[in-house]
């Protein structure tokens, strides 16, 4: 049996509301797969425009096979090209992150305009077309502050999204923020198993008592069934909307992506061992509520997100292989904040380092238990849980529809 089959029958007879048949969290095949069905075809996160900050800036990113760049052109527009040259196949930029009047091939110095055009092209004679040679570009689109692309050939459509999440997230202005700190882990598990941890808090009590100070460990806050019916949450709401801020629970149909603002505990107003501001500056000179909680978003299969009044900490998951996922964590402040003066970095930074690192060895404890032959899928909650169910769920929906060659079809139906 080839793997897609395989996928196809584990996929149709796994039970529902448990974990997933062990090659999926272990298996190269299937990683492939994921890469195929998922990766290549679903908006993915890939950074903030404020991290392009003027023309000619870039950051390169790696998906599966795809080496990408995404950057600011002269107009000053947000673009993405396959960073793969058209001369005989290099990477153009080999650097993270840069700033680049042209982007030179380093391999023979072919040189491509920021539009991706071949701008020049040493001694390849007189017939050759440099207008057949441009940088092949990859679907990207910004909304909000949030840099997305696509490799589909036909990406399926950005304004479901869009339109959900540009209303709760512009208010925050994180399109003009700045980064104030940013890391990268690479945890031992498959991004499924990085995402199953993110999508509840059952562990939370256990294992994040830095976290634990300011957010709830309630599934109404973590979950995806709303909880409107919670009194202190629909507060929250109200109180958030009157003051201008999107704040109910949204999902897509789908059940690809949400927003939800939710309070922290006891008025926290922020991520740290205290619930203060980490930051004296607020994120978005347009907010001035207080205790608006946090403002949380995900959207499958690339980012979770935090936003708070004082910064926001936004995360990108990205596939490495079938064990093996790289976490970058960032912090966004406002783009006047000064850092010794308007905050401190360890104190900005403390608790999500901490609970990332917990949520590491948390993912890399369950794959190591995965890989056992005696591994057999087991319950999730229906409590604590939910999340996780949604998005095994979400996961498996796509997976047959698209391996069962209705993909098409959900693609058209998360459009
Ligand atoms: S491979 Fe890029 S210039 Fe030759
Ligand atoms: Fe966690």
């Amino acid at each position: 049996m080839n793997a897609r089959s395989e996928m196809l029958n584990l996929i149709r007879s796994r039970k529902a509301g448990y974990s997933l048949p062990q090659p999926f969290y272990v298996d190269q095949d299937f990683f492939d797969l994921d890469l195929e069905l998922i990766w290549y075809r679903d908006w993915l996160f890939a950074g903030h425009d404020c991290e392009l900050a003027k023309p000619g800036s870039y950051f390169t990113m790696q998906v599966g096979a795809y080496p990408i760049v995404v950057l600011r052109d002269r107009d000053g527009a947000i673009r993405a090209f396959h960073n793969s040259c058209r001369h005989r196949g290099s990477r153009v930029c080999s650097a993270e992150r840069g700033v680049a009047a042209k982007l030179v091939c380093p391999y023979h110095q072919w040189t491509y305009n920021l539009d991706g055009s071949l701008a020049f092209a040493r001694q390849m004679g007189e017939d050759f077309d440099r207008s057949l040679h441009s940088l092949k570009p990859v679907a990207c689109e910004s909304v909000a502050g949030y840099i997305f692309v696509c490799l589909a050939a036909e990406p399926p459509a950005f304004a479901p999204f869009s339109d959900l999440m540009r209303p709760y997230f512009a208010p925050h202005n994180l399109a003009d923020a700045k980064i104030a700190f940013q890391s990268t882990i690479v945890e031992k598990g498959n991004w499924k198993l990085v995402w199953e941890n993110n999508r509840e808090c059952y562990h939370c009590a256990g294992s994040h008592p830095e976290l634990c100070k300011t957010y709830s460990e309630s599934p109404n806050v973590t979950g995806v069934a709303g909880g409107g019916e919670d009194p202190e949450m629909a507060n929250h709401w109200a109180r958030c909307e009157a003051a201008g801020l999107p704040a109910q629970f949204r999902m897509h149909d789908s059940g690809q992506f949400r927003a939800i603002r939710a309070p922290l505990l006891r008025d926290a107003e922020s991520y740290t061992m205290n619930g203060a501001r980490a930051v004296a500056r607020g994120l978005s000179d347009g907010v001035a509520a207080e205790r608006i909680g946090a403002l949380m978003l995900f959207n499958y299969p690339t980012t979770w997100n935090h936003v708070l009044i004082d910064h926001a900490v936004t995360f990108r998951v990205m596939p490495i292989g079938p064990n093996e996922t790289a976490v970058t964590t960032k912090w966004l402040v406002h783009k006047d904040a000064v850092e010794g003066v308007d905050y401190d970095l360890d104190r900005l930074t403390h608790v999500w380092t901490q609970t990332n690192n917990q949520d590491r060895r948390i993912v890399e404890e369950n794959a190591l238990g995965i890989r056992s032959p005696a591994y057999e899928p087991g319950p999730y909650s229906p409590l604590q849980e939910g999340g996780v169910i949604q998005f095994v769920d979400w996961y498996a929906r796509s997976v047959e529809e698209r391996l069962g060659g209705a993909g098409r079809g959900h693609v058209r139906r998360v459009a």
